[in-house]
């Protein structure tokens, strides 16, 4: 039987886009962008562990469980191992480890799962192999795995502009209730990016107005919302309905394909939950009320900690 060495937890949190503006498509192909990232309390969790087994030494390898992750491989384009790749690069790394996720962050959901998870992977990798690893040296490799995975070492809420990496961390909001629908398709981040770039292009109005940017000034808006709903046209009827049952801000996060509605307080979020009762059958869209997470909060509850010791 494996005897475990040390065997730690990290909760990887989702975010929604408060706002997200597209400046216009760069040379590199991507979208430059001014968006405020807010991280919310539903979470995956991964845990890592180092097994003494000859036979482990030098692999990494990865186990997913539930409920949303029927449609993610664990192969080598899961960005959880191409973060272990990164990091065993970048600190010429032997050690091996043994990673499981428990997913309940919908896959394609614009929540950021994907991104979050590669985050977390990296700062529980770092504690597990005991890396010199400042923060300054993650935020590159962050980077170089995906556009949103800078946003989850820092948490709470934050400003990205570039790619979304170049972050400038905001204060932290009043508390708010969020009401997430999960409509019973994803959509492809790089598909709705591909469908906006003509519209957001043509339109100088969106690109003045893009200094203000929701939260910070200006009007909360997210410009990916047409061409996504041109993909999806259930999401604008969510995202009205929700507006319609009292949020105070109904908007699509990131590329979708999640619609939320900001309240608040919880009372106001759950009269607003049951009063969509009817859409969410006939739709078939799973609802769930989250809070926002502090920077504070996410300081705590992001970084590793040490499972009870087994073997
Ligand atoms: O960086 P990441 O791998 O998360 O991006 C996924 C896809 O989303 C990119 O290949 C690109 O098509 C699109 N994207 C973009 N502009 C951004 C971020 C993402 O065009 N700022």
């Amino acid at each position: 039987m494996t005897r475990t060495t040390a065997a730690l937890t990290v909760e990887a949190f989702a975010k929604v886009n408060r706002s997200l503006r597209v400046l216009g498509r760069r040379e590199d192909g991507y979208h430059e962008l001014d968006t405020v990232f807010q991280t919310v309390d539903l979470t995956d969790r991964l845990y890592f562990s180092e097994g003494e087994d000859a036979d482990d030494a030098g692999e990494v390898s990865l186990t997913i469980e539930g409920g949303a992750s029927n449609d993610l491989p664990a192969d080598s384009s899961n960005l959880i191992l191409r973060a272990a790749q990164a990091l065993r690069e970048r600190f010429s790394v032997r050690r091996g480890a043994r990673i499981h996720l428990s997913k309940k962050i919908p896959i394609g959901g614009g929540l950021g799962g994907g991104s979050s998870n590669a985050a977390s992977a990296l700062r529980g990798l770092v504690a597990l192999w005991e890396l010199p690893a400042t923060e300054d040296d993650l935020q590159p490799l962050a980077a170089s795995l995906g556009s949103d995975v800078p946003f989850f070492l820092l948490g709470g809420r934050a400003r990205g502009r570039g790619r979304g990496e170049v972050l400038t961390p905001l204060p932290d909001g009043p508390e708010e209730w969020l009401v997430l629908a999960f409509p019973p398709f994803a959509l492809s981040t790089a598909a709705v990016y591909g469908a906006s770039s003509a519209a957001a292009l043509t339109d100088s109005g969106a690109q003045t107005n893009l200094r203000n940017t929701g939260l910070d000034g200006g009007p909360e808006r997210n410009d990916l919302e047409p061409a996504a709903e041109s993909l999806r046209g259930e999401l604008r009827r969510l995202r009205l309905a929700l507006s319609e049952h009292g949020a105070t801000s109904a908007r699509l996060s990131g590329s979708g394909s999640t619609v939320f509605g900001a309240f608040g307080d919880g009372g106001s979020a759950r009269r607003a939950f049951e009063g969509l009762a009817g859409l969410r059958k006939e739709m078939t869209v799973a609802m769930t009320i989250v809070t926002t997470v502090s920077r504070a909060a996410f300081a705590r509850r992001a970084m590793p900690s040490v499972k009870a010791q087994h073997g």
